[in-house]
């Protein structure tokens, strides 16, 4: 039986992922800030799935949340995270700038570099790490945002190469627009929904389940030569490369 963790669990994508593994069989961890939304989660998806709540971002919770967490990884999904800009105020002055940059590239890159650091001695030869980036780090429009998640995919690289010797493959999913995530902080303007709908080839919003899919794959056996690689699932909003 594998033994899956995903930050970010409770709601959206990860909480699709998370009931995609747990329907293969798979022992799951959901993480997250708020212990109730994943309380809720953990109780609708079955006995597979268990809730451990911390923040990705903080050394001291993350550390502290290692006593809660399988003593065995076999599946590690850096999901956790958002645009931290989305109904914030506009940042004032260079303080504020910095402190919005501040937050994104918490959110974003230091919850996924500190829980992989941290499971690091216990992820299983053989398992994966698969973590979230955005299409937001491959085209312009979206400031911190995007800059944080593309250094996701910097830092990614650099990690394949740590763990390709214990079998261990490091990928990352860039999504395109996600309908029914908590990710824009409340219903999205229609008009932007269609925009968005409007740049995909297939004529439709991506959902949760597509993320996932791609997730379960990329952690199969099947995908065991596939390391260091971002896999685009946009419907055709951006080309990858
Ligand atoms: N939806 C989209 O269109 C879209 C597109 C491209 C990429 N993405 C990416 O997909 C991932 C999942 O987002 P989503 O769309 O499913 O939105 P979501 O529903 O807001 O999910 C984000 C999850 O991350 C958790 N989280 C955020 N910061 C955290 C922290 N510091 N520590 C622990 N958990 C934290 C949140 O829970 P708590 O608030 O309880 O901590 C929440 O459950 C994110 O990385 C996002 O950037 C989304």
């Amino acid at each position: 039986m594998r033994h899956i963790v995903i930050t970010g669990g409770g709601t959206g994508i990860g909480r699709a992922i998370a009931e995609a593994f747990a329907g293969n069989g798979d022992q799951v961890v959901i993480t997250g800030r708020r212990k109730h939304v994943l309380d809720e989660t953990a109780e609708q998806l079955g006995p597979r799935v268990r809730a451990v709540a911390f923040d990705a971002a903080d050394p001291h919770q993350v550390e502290a949340a290692l006593r809660e967490l399988p003593q065995r990884v076999d599946v590690l999904v850096n999901n956790a995270g958002g645009n931290t800009g989305i109904g914030a105020a506009r940042p004032d002055g260079l303080a504020g700038l910095a402190d919005a940059w501040r937050a994104n590239f918490d959110a974003n890159v230091l919850t996924t570099v500190l829980v992989t650091s941290a499971l690091r001695p216990r992820l299983a030869a053989g398992g994966a790490v698969v973590s979230i980036s955005s299409i937001a780090a491959h085209r312009g429009g979206s400031t911190s945002y995007g800059a944080a998640k593309a250094a996701v995919e910097a830092w990614n690289r650099t990690l394949a190469q740590q763990l390709g010797k214990d079998g261990i493959t490091a990928n990352v999913v860039a999504p395109g627009y996600i309908e029914d995530t908590e990710f824009f902080g409340g219903p999205i303007a229609a008009q932007k929904h269609e925009e968005l709908i409007a740049q995909t080839a297939n004529g439709r919003a991506g959902t949760p389940a597509d993320i996932a899919a791609a997730i379960v794959f990329l952690a199969s056996p099947a995908a065991s030569h596939i390391t260091a690689q971002t896999l685009h699932v946009n419907g055709g909003a951006l080309a990858g490369r």
